[in-house]
């Protein structure tokens, strides 16, 4: 089957398509906008389980023509070759995974199937069409409960996961490493994200929870608009300023930004390369200061309460994004303030639709 996809004739001749599984995602759209931003053609592969096609709409009035998407799973290895059999791609950015904590303590094997086997996909599909450079979406995770410790740096990755989803990353990232070694052409670099919020400041892309949100600044958007009826703030006991935990929120096109920044650093490597690089503020903020924030911001009285704590939470941890910096020239920008801003103006934004 033939597909005709309209692209502007300038970006034609573009030596920098790449390919972005899970690309019509939070994370992913994001990327996308940014890539198109410097000079890349991204190449959207996602099958919508974890999307909203809507996204689609946003990202053409954001970017200015019609993204190219392929509707594939990429664990199924057979449609994936096609995709790379009818697109010259110079490059890989592997977002699709499952990515719900609870979910993945519930449904483990979902977790394994989709995230690890659609990693080994893409990388034995990588290699059979000659692609070497690969980022590879991981996370925070990876630390698990770093013991008496609040900034971590790279080095400090735990073996032992905090769930499997944990584990699929840290899984993910070994046999990403045991790739590249059998295969020294391969150029990887792991990108271990912190708390991802916000939206485009145009509110024409954004995040599109499934159901009842997890993460904490969706449910407070979501709350304030009326969906549910209250945000639980799970646990005020904890050793911290102020007796919340306290995360590593850093702003979704800041994180967009860092997948381009990590895509340059391998087009200008020469050899081989594997690296594990915190993509996060630096900074901590508590869950309370969360809500203060957004209170300010929105000006609504945000009703909440005081909870239980919730199993498996890390009481207190934040990036140490120094080599992000020294490495690929990245610092975050936006603040907290922007943050939380954008997602408010994305939540008021779905609620006119
Ligand atoms: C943040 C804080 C909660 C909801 C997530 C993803 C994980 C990784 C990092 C990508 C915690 C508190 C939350 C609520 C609350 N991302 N909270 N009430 O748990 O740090 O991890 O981001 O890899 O996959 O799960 O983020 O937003 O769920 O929680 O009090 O209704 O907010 O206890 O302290 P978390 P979160």
């Amino acid at each position: 089957m033939y597909r005709i996809f309209i692209v502007p004739l300038e970006r034609m001749n573009e030596k920098k398509n790449i390919l972005v599984t899970g690309g019509a995602g939070y994370i992913g759209s994001h990327t996308v906008v940014e890539l198109v931003n410097q000079g890349f053609l991204p190449i959207i592969v996602d099958d919508f389980r974890n999307a909203n096609p809507v996204v689609l709409s946003g990202l053409r009035n954001i970017i200015g023509f019609e993204p190219i998407v392929e509707r594939i799973d990429c664990c199924d290895r057979n449609a994936l070759r096609d995709v790379f059999q009818r697109h010259s791609i110079d490059g890989i950015i592997h977002f699709a995974a499952n990515k719900a904590v609870g979910e993945s303590v519930a449904n483990p094997l979902k977790y394994y199937h989709n995230n690890i086997s659609g990693l080994v996909n893409v990388c034995e599909t990588a290699i059979e069409f000659g692609i070497d450079d690969l980022v590879f979406s991981s996370s925070c995770t990876v630390y698990g409960e770093p013991i008496g410790i609040k900034e971590v740096t790279e080095e400090m990755a735990s073996p032992m996961g905090q769930s499997p989803y944990g584990y699929t990353k840290i899984i993910g990232e070994q046999l990403l490493k045991d790739t590249q070694l059998a295969f020294p052409q391969l150029r990887v670099i792991n990108l271990r994200y912190f708390n991802p919020v916000g939206a485009h400041p145009s509110a024409e892309i954004g995040e599109f929870p499934i159901g009842r949100p997890n993460n904490l600044l969706p449910f407070m958007t979501q709350t304030a608009v009326g969906k549910w009826e209250k945000l639980t703030v799970f646990g005020g006991d904890y050793p911290t300023h102020d007796g919340t935990c306290v995360r590593d929120y850093i702003h979704v096109v800041d994180l967009a930004k860092a997948h381009v920044a990590a895509l340059d650093f391998l087009a200008n490597s020469q050899g081989s390369v594997f690296e594990a690089i915190n993509i996060g503020t630096g900074k901590g903020t508590s869950v309370l200061e969360m809500i203060q924030t957004f209170e300010a911001i929105s000006g609504e009285n945000l009703n909440w309460e005081m909870g239980e704590r919730r199993p498996g939470d890390v009481i207190e941890i934040y990036a140490n994004a120094d080599k992000a910096k020294h490495m690929l020239g990245w610092s975050a920008h936006f603040t907290i303030v922007d943050a939380v801003k954008d997602a408010w103006n994305w939540e008021l934004k779905l609620k006119q639709v």
